[in-house]
């Protein structure tokens, strides 16, 4: 039985690697793609998510997302994913379209007509489940649960505590951590040690055509570069999925900062207990490098 996800994203170079592990893990059944703003605008995240799907001739139902933040106003990372957000390949014109429906009510209706509980995978800004979570309360009981790239318990990558995708929708973030939600957090603690190394990303060219295209996109992707290894931050939450025994979490107790005024969009993680809430997140502290490698190397193999 493989496993129902829905993957809400912002396409976004890292973005890429992980819808492909969502559509070539054997393991995934990915029976919807939304998209939110954050890497781009949501029109650039629309339109590189349905490349995308067309370049892997993948039949996945695609919803657009939030064009912007709950309340603030979006700034985004073409600095890491270049001005299109995903920068470096040319792919061929298709006829696909967006469904006629905004993503927090296709998400809602893949839940309410799933037969069994289906997991979300948030790997940008959290706008859209928020939306979700608030405007339809009733379809909670067939999310079997959250799992997020996103947070840090320790420094950040947009602020110097702030990690980007809740950096860029705190208030978004804070109500998704409070909803009661089952949540996996896989955060900059382990998406900063899964790095891809030169030497892998060099064998890249020769895999199939996926692995051409990652590697076009990968030297236009600046979380670290092709001489010194690339973070996959979004891969992580799919490898999580698939290979949850290469990660050590612990429960904590953990709070969205959306006040302050240098630290919004801190993820808050009270490792030690301190101030005595109960915990709401399942936080990814540890990573099996390797493993995380090996897995990688063998879900790209298995693309065309
Ligand atoms: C996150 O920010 C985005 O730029 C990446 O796609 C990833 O989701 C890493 O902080
Ligand atoms: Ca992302």
């Amino acid at each position: 039985m493989r496993l129902p996800i829905i993957l809400d994203t912002d396409p976004g170079i890292d973005d890429a690697a992980a819808i492909a592990a969502a559509l070539f893990a054997p393991e995934l059944d990915l029976q919807l793609m939304t998209t939110v703003a954050g890497n781009v605008s949501v029109e650039k995240t629309t339109r590189n998510a349905l490349q995308l799907l067309h370049f892997w001739e993948a039949n996945v139902p695609l919803a657009q997302g939030a064009a912007k933040p709950l309340v603030r106003p979006l700034r985004d990372a073409a600095y890491v994913h270049g001005q299109s957000g995903m920068e470096g390949y040319d792919f061929m014109e298709h006829q696909r379209q967006p469904l006629e429906k905004p993503a927090f009510i296709a998400i809602r209706d893949a839940l309410m007509h799933s037969p069994e509980p289906v997991t979300l995978v948030a790997i940008g800004p959290l706008t859209n489940i928020a939306l979700l979570l608030s405007q339809y309360p009733e379809c909670q009981f067939n999310i079997r649960r959250l799992v997020i790239m996103g947070g840090s318990a320790g420094r950040g990558n947009f602020t110097p505590n702030a990690e980007f995708n809740i950096a860029i929708d705190p208030e978004a973030a804070a109500q998704v951590f409070q909803s009661g939600l089952e949540i996996v957090m896989c955060g900059l603690d382990v998406t900063n040690q899964a790095v891809l190394t030169p030497d892998y990303l060099a064998t890249l060219p020769t895999l199939n055509k996926t692995g051409k295209m990652l590697h076009s996109l990968f030297s236009h992707y600046r979380s670290g570069s092709m001489q010194s290894g690339l973070r996959m931050h979004d891969l992580c939450a799919i490898a999580w999925l698939v290979r949850p025994e290469l990660f050590t979490l612990k429960p904590c107790f953990v709070a969205v900062e959306t006040q302050g005024t240098y630290t919004a969009g801190t993820t808050v993680v009270d490792i030690e207990g301190r101030l005595g809430q109960p915990a709401n997140v399942q936080v990814a502290l540890g990573l099996d490098v390797d493993g995380f490698r090996a897995w990688v190397a063998e879900m790209f193999r298995l693309a065309p």
